[in-house]
C-alpha cells in the first residue's frame, strides 16, 4: 500500500475495509485511542504514516530488548532465509538454540519450541494434567497467560473498555466454550494465606499454579519476599507442578529470567519474547524428568512453524549476544533506574501523584486519584489508579512524541536504546503532556 501523504486515519480506514477492526490481536484493538499506523522503527523510535517521530516505551510489548532493527539479528534471519528457513525437519539449529536456553535458564534442561506465549503456556499446561493425571490449575488475579480457551479471562483492557472494574473476575470472551475455565482457580496475587488455603482444601487436585514470577502485565508489582518459595514448597508438597510463565520475564529481569533473580526454580518454563527478538517463537522447557512426557511423545505438542528454522537462528543470534555482553543486566539496570528518577522528577516537578513501580527494564506510571497504601496486589492499584487520566496523559504525551501504553496497568519496556539523550527528550515532552492535562 502506498502511505505517502496518508494521515493515520486514512491509513487505518483502509486496514479496516480487510482486516477486521483493523488489527489482529483485540489487546491492539484497546490499546489504540488515536490511530497510529507505522511506518518504521529503529531503536527505541517508531515513525507513523505522517512521518511524525515517538520515542516508544511500549517496544512491541517487549521482545526488543537491543531496540528495534537489531543490525546483527536483522543479518542473521537474512542469511537463513537464503538457506531455507522452514523444512518441517529437525535442523543442528534446534541443538544450538536449546543448549543455549539450557545454560542460561536453571531450571531447564530441556524444551519443546513453539510460535507464540500461548501456544507454549497451552503445552505447558498440558504436560501438566498429563504428568500428574490431575485437572486444577490455579492462576492469579492479573496474570496474563494468553488467550486459549482454558486459560483467557477477560482481560483487564477489556474490562476498562467495559467498564468493569479491572479486578472482577470474568470468564473468558464471547464464544467460549461454556465451562471453559471449570478446571482453573483464581487466588489474589502476593496472598500467602488465600493460596495456602486453597491447598489445604483443594491440593490433590491441583495440577499446576501458573505465574507470571514478577506480575508484569498489570502494574509490574514484583513477588513479596518468600511468595514464590511459598509456591515451591506448596507445590512440592503437594505432587503438583509450579510453572513459571517467563514470556516477558525470561531474558529480561535477569539473564536466567525472574527464578535466577529470585532464586527459585520451577518445574516448568515459558519462554517467549525477548528469546526471539520480535520474532515469532516461544518454549516450554523444564528439567528432562518435568518434560519426560514430551520426549517419549506421550503428551502431544505439535505445530507446523514450531521451531522453524528462521525463528530459531533469531533466538540463537539473541542468546549469543545475550551471553557475550557480560555487562549487560548492569547496563539495563542502569538504564531502568534512569529512567525512573526521569519520570519521578518529571511529576515531582509538575506535583503530580503518581505510582511507579520497577523491575530492572519493566515499570509501571500510573496517574493516581488516591494515595496508594499497598501496592501487593492488583486490588490495591486498581483502586487508586485513574485510568481515565492516564489515557487522557497518554494522547497528550503521544502528540509530544513520546508512546507509551494507555493502559497505566500495562509495562513500559526498556531496551538499550533508551540512552540518556532520549531520556532527556522524554523528560521534555511529558512535562509538557502533564501541563497540557491541566
Ligand atoms: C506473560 C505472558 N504470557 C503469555 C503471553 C501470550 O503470548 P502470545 O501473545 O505470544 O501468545 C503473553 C503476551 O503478552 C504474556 O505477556
Amino acid at each position: 500500500m502506498d502511505s505517502e501523504h496518508r494521515t493515520n486515519a486514512e491509513c487505518l480506514e483502509g486496514i479496516k475495509e480487510v482486516v477486521a477492526g483493523g488489527v489482529s490481536s483485540s489487546m491492539r484493538a484497546a490499546a489504540v485511542p488515536q490511530p497510529l499506523v507505522v511506518q518504521r522503527a529503529n531503536g527505541c523510535l517508531v515513525w507513523d504514516v505522517e512521518d511524525s517521530e515517538l520515542v516508544d516505551f511500549n517496544m512491541g510489548y517487549g521482545p526488543h530488548v537491543f531496540g528495534y532493527a537489531d543490525r546483527d539479528l536483522a543479518e542473521a534471519v537474512a542469511d537463513q532465509f537464503t538457506k531455507g528457513h522452514m523444512t518441517g525437519l529437525p535442523h543442528e539449529l534446534d541443538a544450538v538454540a536449546g543448549s543455549l536456553i539450557a545454560e542460561l535458564v536453571p531450571g531447564v534442561e530441556q524444551v519443546r519450541f513453539a510460535n507464540s506465549g500461548t501456544e507454549a503456556v497451552t503445552s505447558a499446561l498440558r504436560l501438566a494434567r498429563a504428568t500428574t493425571g490431575r485437572q486444577l490449575v490455579v492462576t492469579f488475579e492479573g496474570h496474563y497467560h494468553g488467550w486459549s480457551e482454558t486459560i483467557l479471562r477477560a482481560g483487564k483492557t477489556t474490562l476498562q473498555v467495559q467498564g468493569t472494574r479491572p479486578t472482577d473476575v470474568v470468564p473468558g470472551a464471547p464464544g467460549m466454550i461454556p465451562g471453559a475455565l471449570e478446571h482453573t482457580a483464581q487466588v489474589p496475587w502476593n496472598d500467602p494465606e488465600a493460596i495456602k488455603e486453597l491447598f489445604a482444601r483443594d491440593g490433590a487436585r491441583i495440577a499446576a499454579v501458573i505465574l507470571e514470577p514478577v506480575l508484569a502485565n498489570a502494574g509490574v508489582i514484583p513477588p513479596a519476599p518468600g511468595f514464590l518459595q511459598l509456591l515451591r514448597d506448596l507445590t512440592s508438597r503437594s505432587g503438583s507442578m509450579l510453572i513459571f510463565d517467563e514470556v516477558i520475564t525470561g531474558f529480561r529481569v535477569a539473564r536466567g529470567g525472574a527464578q535466577e533473580r529470585y532464586g527459585v526454580e520451577p518445574d516448568l518454563t515459558v519462554l517467549s519474547k525477548v528469546m526471539g527478538g520480535g520474532f515469532p517463537v516461544a518454549a516450554v522447557g523444564g528439567r528432562k524428568t518435568a518434560m519426560r512426557l514430551f520426549a517419549t511423545n506421550e503428551a502431544h505438542h505439535a505445530g507446523v512453524y514450531a521451531g522453524n528454522h528462521g525463528s530459531l537462528r533469531a533466538v540463537v543470534t539473541m542468546l549469543t549476544k545475550i551471553r557475550a555482553q557480560r555487562g549487560l543486566y548492569d547496563e539495563l539496570e542502569g538504564i531502568g533506574a534512569a529512567t525512573e528518577n526521569m519520570v519521578r522528577e518529571v511529576f515531582a516537578t509538575e506535583k503530580r501523584p503518581v505510582h511507579i513501580s520497577r523491575v530492572g527494564t519493566l515499570m509501571c506510571v500510573a496517574l493516581l486519584k488516591k494515595p496508594l497504601e499497598r501496592s501487593d496486589t492488583l486490588r490495591d492499584l486498581a483502586e487508586a489508579f485513574n485510568f481515565s487520566q492516564h489515557r487522557r496523559f497518554q494522547i497528550l504525551a503521544q502528540r509530544e512524541g513520546v508512546y507509551f501504553h494507555p493502559n497505566a496497568l500495562e509495562p513500559w519496556f526498556l531496551s538499550t536504546a533508551h540512552t540518556q539523550s532520549v531520556l532527556d527528550k522524554t523528560a521534555g515532552a511529558l512535562q509538557r503532556a502533564l501541563v497540557s492535562l491541566g
